[in-house]
């Protein structure tokens, strides 16, 4: 069985951050989001894995390279617009032929990973096995509506959701989804919808079987859900410290100390990382919060964040708390006069100030 993970598309929701990276790069508890998907699949059983690249194909070819840090061998298939998941199955048909695959969105994190699932798609053999998630917020995704533990119909993101059963970005499929993407046509967003392509399967009369997944999944595309995956993530870290902790501060909890960081002077209170070769310098890191690497946090206090790569925090008054900080991101405290706000954000940074 093969593998279809999707780095392409643009990360609308998470902007300004994702104008300069892919999402699927953004660290959860100093990880990028894609190498949890990746870690699944590999446990699952899986060697053969496309991965569809779009504008950010550099960067995601970087981090992940031919895959064998993995045990798998990576492919990856160019979608030179992010014209709908169906329309990535249809991009990777010569990758794919008419094989079995399960399709891996790479911004979705599943915490109790996809083995369980994938052997039952192995030992039942539906044509299609979609995974589904009680949500409160059924309108922001794919919504299936069941009828006696069958799936009747699917809508992608509905204005009146049928049910609260989400489609998580997890799909397997065996060769008939091949004619159904080239069946279906564009919805309304100019997508081809890999909703409509299993519906196409239901109505063909197939078998689609629903798998309801009790543990907890995150789509990683908005910051609320970035910083929740993040504490979920860090509430299961090992802790560890390969980096030098002076006499000065104090570490409390589940924390990691990556190789070659310093704490001088200051107090991390986990769940916490703190990445390679940052400085953390008479500051308070606290929990829920991951920084990167070479990032330094002088004067500062933290919590319920994630800081990016290279970062500079330093000198601020009030206690930072649930942020996103990109990479190479300056915030400080201005000593020339007159007082006041100073700042360079991208488009459509959000600051809140008191
Ligand atoms: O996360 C689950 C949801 O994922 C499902 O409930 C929805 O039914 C499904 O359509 C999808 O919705 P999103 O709005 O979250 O999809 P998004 O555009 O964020 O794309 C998901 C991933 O696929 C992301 O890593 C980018 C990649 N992608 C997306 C498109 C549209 C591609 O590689 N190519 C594409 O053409």
């Amino acid at each position: 069985m093969k593998a279809l993970v999707l780095c392409g598309g643009t990360g609308t929701r998470l902007r300004p951050i994702t104008h300069t990276m892919a999402k699927q790069l953004v660290p959860i508890a100093n990880k990028p989001v894609l190498y949890y998907g990746l870690e699944a699949l590999a446990a699952a059983g899986i060697e053969d894995v496309g991965i569809i690249v779009g504008d950010t194909r550099k960067e995601i070819m970087e981090a992940v390279g031919d895959g064998s840090r993995w045990g798998i061998r990576v492919t990856y298939v160019y979608q030179e617009e992010p014209l709908g998941l169906a329309h990535a199955v249809l991009t990777a048909e010569e990758f794919l032929g008419r094989d079995d695959f399960v399709m891996y969105l790479g911004d979705n994190l599943i915490k109790d990973g996809i083995t369980g699932c994938m052997d039952e798609f192995r030992g039942n053999k539906p044509n299609s096995q979609i995974l589904l998630a009680h949500v409160t917020e059924p309108r922001l995704f794919g919504v299936a509506e069941l009828d006696g533990g069958r799936i009747s119909r699917l809508v992608e993101k509905p204005k009146d959701p049928p049910s609260d059963l989400a489609l998580v970005g997890v799909y397997m499929f065996d060769g008939n989804i091949m004619d159904a993407v080239k069946a279906i046509k564009p919805s309304w967003r100019g997508e081809l919808e890999i909703t409509d392509a299993i519906q196409w399967l239901i109505d063909k009369g197939m078998r689609v079987d629903p798998h309801i997944i009790d543990g907890w999944w995150k789509d990683t595309g908005r910051l609320e859900d970035m910083l929740e995956a993040n504490r979920i993530m860090l509430e299961i870290i090992e802790p560890g410290n390969e980096g030098h902790i002076d006499s000065d501060s104090q570490v409390h909890g589940r924390v990691i100390i990556e190789e070659g960081a310093q704490i001088i002077n200051s107090t991390i209170r986990g769940p916490a990382i703190i990445g390679e070769r940052t400085r953390v310098v008479n500051s308070f890191v606290g929990p829920f919060t991951s920084v990167y690497y070479d990032v330094s946090i002088i004067n500062s206090e933290i919590e319920h964040s994630i800081v990016l790569e290279k970062s500079k925090i330093s000198d601020i008054p009030g206690r930072i708390e649930d942020s996103l900080i990109g990479q190479n991101v300056e915030v400080g405290r201005s000593p020339s006069k007159p007082s006041a706000y100073r700042l360079m954000l991208g488009d459509n940074s959000r600051v809140g100030i008191l």
